[in-house]
């Protein structure tokens, strides 16, 4: 049989982790042939409740689980780690400055990269979604120069699933035949999603559409304040859909896809400064994504492309000034 893929969560025993754990435990992350070793890590405090999820995942009997083991040490926890689910991260509580959440931040994703650099396996992949994510990763990444930068990702698939349903509902017709959606720039509120290159019955999803101020008045915004608007119903932030698109991103990226959203390292395609880990359109062939090519950019799109495009670089020169990266 297959040998065991180790998967570290961290984060683990947070609302995510716990949407997110039975699923890779059960095959919906890497296939029903993989068995998998998981790997838990957390901070001291939240140990105990990271045994109690360990517990539950013996209790599911799963055939795929060849193991489990919990840590708070972040060596342990990336040595031999082939995926690497960046979950745990520091919230941005009331009144706290940007400086100051991307330097908790820091305190969290520079060890954790270079831990990485250090025990990871060579086909290690690394999805980051705590917040802020994409500037989280590019943290890790500046701390891992021995891992290939494309191996650092930050999820926008939520993002990018929130934009089908909500176009998907205003069509009247099934996800499944819309393809093509992207979203660009920031898992953020500049985020674009874009409509223009998403298609749907050979056309583009904005013609389809017919409807200019809805694409930009309700659409746009809406995708882009989901997370603010799920909290507001449900009291709690988005769990199981962010685990979801978690599930979406590594099982796209390892068995491939025609076209999806990730964030993933600039090679300076579409305007992108080099460096900066921005959501494109992808292609996953072989186990690699490759940023899409060739489309023509109305200015529309250019415009909000570029608004979140520069939300990141200013991140980064913020990261880079607090000698983050
Ligand atoms: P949560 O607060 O329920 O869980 C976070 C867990 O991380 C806690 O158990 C905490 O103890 C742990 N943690 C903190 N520092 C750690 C460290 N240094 N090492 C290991 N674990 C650590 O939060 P939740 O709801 O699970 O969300 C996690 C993150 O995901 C948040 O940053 C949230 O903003 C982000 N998120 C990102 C989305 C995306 O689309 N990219 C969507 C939804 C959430």
């Amino acid at each position: 049989s297959k040998a065991a893929v180790k998967v570290t969560v961290t984060g683990a025993a947070g609302q995510i982790g716990y949407a997110l754990l039975f699923r890779i435990a059960s095959g919906q992350l890497l296939g029903p042939d993989t068995p998998v070793r998981l790997s838990l890590l957390e901070i001291p405090p939240a140990l105990k409740a990271a045994e109690g999820t360990a517990m539950e995942l013996d209790d599911c009997a799963f055939p795929l689980l060849a193991g489990i083991d919990i840590t708070d040490d972040a060596k342990h926890a990336f040595d031999g780690v082939n995926v690497a689910l960046l979950v745990g991260a520091r919230p941005r509580t009331k009144g706290m400055e940007r400086g100051d959440l991307l330097e908790a931040n820091g305190g969290i994703f520079k060890p954790q990269g270079e831990a990485i650099n250090a025990g990871a396996a060579d086909d290690v992949r690394v999805l980051v979604v705590g917040n802020p994510a994409n500037t989280n990763a590019l943290i890790a990444r500046s701390h891992a120069p021995d891992v290939p930068a494309e191996r650092f990702t930050a999820m926008t698939r939520l993002d990018h699933n929130r934009a089908l349903s909500q176009v998907a509902t205003k069509l009247g017709v099934s996800v499944s035949e819309i393809s093509r959606m992207t979203i660009w720039g920031n898992h953020s509120a500049t985020q674009y999603p874009d409509l223009f290159r998403a298609q749907v019955g050979g056309r583009s999803a904005a013609e389809a559409v017919g409807d200019d101020a809805w694409l930009r008045d309700t659409f746009i915004p809406t995708v882009a304040k989901r997370g603010a608007a799920i909290i507001e119903a449900r009291g709690a932030s988005s769990a199981a859909s962010a685990a979801n698109a978690a599930i979406d991103h590594v099982y796209d990226w390892v068995h491939g896809s025609d076209w999806t959203s990730m964030a993933v390292v600039s090679d300076g395609s579409y305007g992108v400064p080099e460096g900066l880990i921005s959501s494109f359109p992808v292609r996953c062939v072989d186990g690699q994504w490759q940023i899409i090519q060739g489309l023509e950019i109305d200015e529309f799109s250019r415009e909000r492309i570029d608004a979140s495009v520069g939300e990141l670089a200013e991140e980064r020169d913020a990261v880079r000034e607090l000698g983050l990266i």
